[in-house]
């Protein structure tokens, strides 16, 4: 038991009922899923919780949010390993989608994980302008203005070198803005959202670099991360590790961490579980 098991499970039991529920032709739906019940750390979705405590509001106003924040993530994870893309053949322990059904298959779980995000998130049992805000937040993270121009970012660069400064703007794309909406989403029904929104927005983007460091430091560590674990060197990516040595990029993270623990500090959050998410993203294994 850790602190992100409470909003694992919740994650885990609004996603069994969120399928079951909902009619979605077969082989689609077995794929879609495969894809978002496998094993995820539910990083995002506790977020998003951990900020509505913080801010009092009620669990269940922030289930369609969390629910799209890891739809959208997982469609991001089916899309990434593609062959075209990273080519990997392991997630979370297991074959990826495309290895365990096919391409096909994958490409279109993945399209589909993404608009189903935002559909269930338009359906919200939430006023119409906080609904409108969180669709704004997520299609906005998820789309041209994050994490797919950080992907394509990314697949430009594989295999030439890169500027610190674009590493880190491409990290903030690819994993930061994703964070990022995960704790503006959780602000979102408050009514002290337009004060929050930058000094938290900020919060998470730091801590989403943070997080994408890490993501790279396990890999070139070695860690039992359950993904393929020469991806990064296999694929010529530009990581912190192959840029400034294991050391630095160590120092670079821990430095980042400080940096969201200001950040936190300047925040009206008194959040013991925030505290301690930040520390877990430098700590993590996998
Ligand atoms: C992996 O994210 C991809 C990155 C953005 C680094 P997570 O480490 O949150 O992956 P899961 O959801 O726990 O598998
Ligand atoms: C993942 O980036 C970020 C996404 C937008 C999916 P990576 O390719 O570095 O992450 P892993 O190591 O495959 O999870
Ligand atoms: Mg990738
Ligand atoms: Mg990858």
């Amino acid at each position: 038991m850790n602190l992100l098991t409470p909003w694992q499970q919740r994650c885990e039991r609004l996603l069994r009922d969120y399928w079951q529920q909902r009619p979605i032709e077969p082989a689609l739906k077995a794929a879609m899923i495969y894809a978002t019940t496998n094993g995820g750390k539910r990083f995002r979705p506790a977020l998003t919780w951990l900020v509505g405590e913080a801010l009092g509001l009620p669990q269940e106003q922030l289930d369609p949010a969390a629910l799209a924040i890891e739809l959208v993530h997982c469609y991001s994870l089916v899309h990434d390993d593609l062959p075209a893309m990273d080519d990997d053949d392991l997630r979370r322990g297991q074959p990826t989608v495309h290895i365990k059904f096919d391409e096909a298959t994958a490409i279109l779980a993945g399209d589909a994980l993404l608009t189903e995000a935002m559909e269930l998130l338009s359906h919200a049992e939430l006023p119409a302008d906080i609904r409108l805000r969180q669709l704004q937040l997520l299609s906005h993270a998820a789309g041209s203005q994050g994490m797919v121009a950080g992907q394509m970012m990314d697949m430009a660069a594989t295999g030439q070198s890169m500027t610190l400064d674009a590493l880190i703007l491409l990290h903030e794309l690819k994993t930061g803005a994703l964070i990022r909406a995960a704790l503006l989403l959780g602000a979102a029904p408050s009514q002290d959202y337009p004060s929050l929104e930058k000094p938290l927005g900020r919060l998470g983007l730091t801590l989403g670099l943070a997080f994408q460091v890490q993501d790279d430091i396990l890999e070139a560590e070695g860690a039992q991360t359950g993904k393929s674990a020469d991806s990064d060197a296999r694929n010529g990516k530009n990581t912190f590790p192959a840029l400034l040595g294991l050391d630095a990029a160590r120092d670079y993270r821990d430095e980042l961490i400080q940096q969201c623990h200001l950040l936190l500090n300047e925040l009206p959050l008194r959040s013991p579980a925030l505290r301690q998410v930040i520390d877990f993203v430098a700590e993590r294994r996998h």
